[in-house]
């Protein structure tokens, strides 16, 4: 087939990689000029993944894939292009579903004007794929629709909707390996999505409808989101009743059928802190557990921020020391990170803040430079490197021997024999003993 994949980030470029290996041929379309560059010079833009540049080079070598700045015909079309959020909480209140979602909807700019530039191509019988995150019904009011306004005679197409649940660092085994939900606006054109895919994918495809398959995207995200808010509400229930949470879920989790995830200063990433307010905004009178979940996560934040002045024990923190810019262990990745968030609101209460993270660039500095003079250190990804940190070391570098520990990452007892004072989030026997020795 001639499939023309719209956009060439981390869903699209692989994609098309893999359409063009299986021997379609494939124009990789992207409105960045320097991405186009970069891949017409046999390049890469996207780093770090495995088996993706050895791929490039021989479908790039072989012709079967070839980027531009436009579409062109083809038997089916791929759209992938960014669904980030728009918040605006001001606006929001004169309309319900944006005000249950606390001002946040998606922006569904770039998947119109993606739309649009396809119109001309279309011919009758073509595929047209939605792979992006969006909110249920966008294939139909959105793609269908903007078409419609094309003047493309949208009887004789084909609609589906095919989410991704790849993760970014194992782009190519999951795009083969996962299993695929394809949604079809008619079975037929289900079917027909699920054949493309086949020419790809070993997971097992399963064809349901295209509102069916946009919500299933959307449940998986909002089912971690809300599994962390959940553990990140017991953090903060074992901090009151005076109970260690680490303790206490790692033995909730024997349960052959309990399963928390881990509680945390909140919830970063492009996916999981987006994608339930996909879900508020077109159903905001029946997502009070999605929207609650929500509140939790980002009021995790705030909450670091008072666990911080209770382990300073209401001596002024000048400088603290941050562990950590991404939003999860061992990547670079900071896009919503909690950790900026927390940096901010730090600086917004007078304290000097220096920042490390070996992964995110301008942080991966020398890590005895940010301690150094710290009057506490604050670790916010539990990244693998800094379990080799020594705490008899950093000792002599700070100013103060404070910790706060928000992943549960540190022994406790190696850092207190280095003379620190220790607190982990959620750790509700040590700030018993923490108020105990302020009150002494
Ligand atoms: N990256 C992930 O891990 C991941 C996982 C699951 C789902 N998704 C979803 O997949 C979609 C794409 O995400 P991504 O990470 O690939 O985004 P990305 O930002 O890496 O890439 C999108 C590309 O689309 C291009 N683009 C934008 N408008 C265009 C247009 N009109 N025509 C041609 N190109 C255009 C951009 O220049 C960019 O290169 C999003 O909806 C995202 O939520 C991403």
């Amino acid at each position: 087939m001639k499939i023309c994949v719209i956009g060439m980030g981390y869903i699209g470029f692989p994609t098309a990689c893999l359409l063009a290996s299986a021997g379609h041929h494939v124009v990789g379309v992207d409105v960045n000029v320097s991405v186009l560059d970069t891949l017409r010079n046999g390049q890469l833009h996207i780093v770090n993944e495995a088996g993706l540049a050895d791929l490039y080079d021989s479908v790039f070598i072989n012709g079967h894939l070839v980027v531009s700045d436009r579409p062109s015909e083809a038997d089916a079309f791929i759209l992938a292009v960014p669904t980030p959020f728009l918040h605006d909480p001001v606006a929001a209140e004169n309309r319900q579903g944006e005000s249950a979602a606390q001002g946040y909807r998606a922006d569904l700019r770039y998947v119109e004007n993606a739309t649009r530039s396809i119109a001309p191509f279309l011919r009758p019988g073509n595929l047209v794929i939605l792979e992006s995150t969006v909110p249920p019904g966008t294939t139909e009011n959105v793609v269908v629709r903007a078409l419609q306004e094309e003047g493309v005679d949208v009887s004789s197409l084909l609609f589906a909707h095919a989410p991704e649940r790849v993760l970014p660092g194992n782009l190519l085994h999951e795009l083969v390996h996962n299993d695929r939900i394809v949604g079809g606006l008619t079975q037929e054109a289900g079917e027909a999505a699920a054949s493309l895919y086949k020419s790809f994918v070993q997971g097992h495809i399963s064809i349901t409808d295209a509102r069916t398959a946009e919500l299933v995207k959307l449940m998986e995200n909002t089912y971690r989101d809300v599994n962390i808010a959940l553990a990140n509400e017991f953090a903060k229930v074992c901090e009151y009743l005076h109970i260690d949470v680490w303790e206490a879920m790692s033995l909730a989790n024997r349960h052959p059928r309990v399963n928390f995830l881990r509680p945390g200063p909140g919830v970063g990433g492009h996916c999981i802190p987006i994608d339930p307010y996909f879900v508020i905004e077109v159903a905001p009178a029946v997502t009070d557990l999605i929207q609650a979940a929500r509140r939790v996560n980002r009021g995790m934040p705030h909450h670091v921020l008072q666990l911080l002045l209770r382990l300073a024990g209401g001596e002024p923190l000048r400088r603290v020391a941050i562990l950590g810019a991404s939003y999860k262990a061992n990547v670079g990745d900071e896009r919503e990170s909690p950790s900026l968030e927390i940096a901010q609101l730090l600086r917004e209460a007078g304290m000097t803040v220096a920042i490390h993270d070996p992964y995110v660039p301008p942080y991966n500095t020398s890590l005895e430079t940010v301690l150094e003079g710290a009057d506490a250190i604050l670790l916010l990804t539990d990244h693998e490197a800094y379990q080799a940190i020594d705490p008899h070391f950093v000792r002599t570098l700070v100013a103060r021997a404070l910790l706060l520990d928000t992943r549960g990452l540190f022994n406790p007892s190696e850092w207190e024999s280095a003379g620190f004072v220790v607190l982990r989030l959620g750790d509700g026997r040590k700030s018993a003993l923490l108020e105990s020795r302020i009150i002494q």
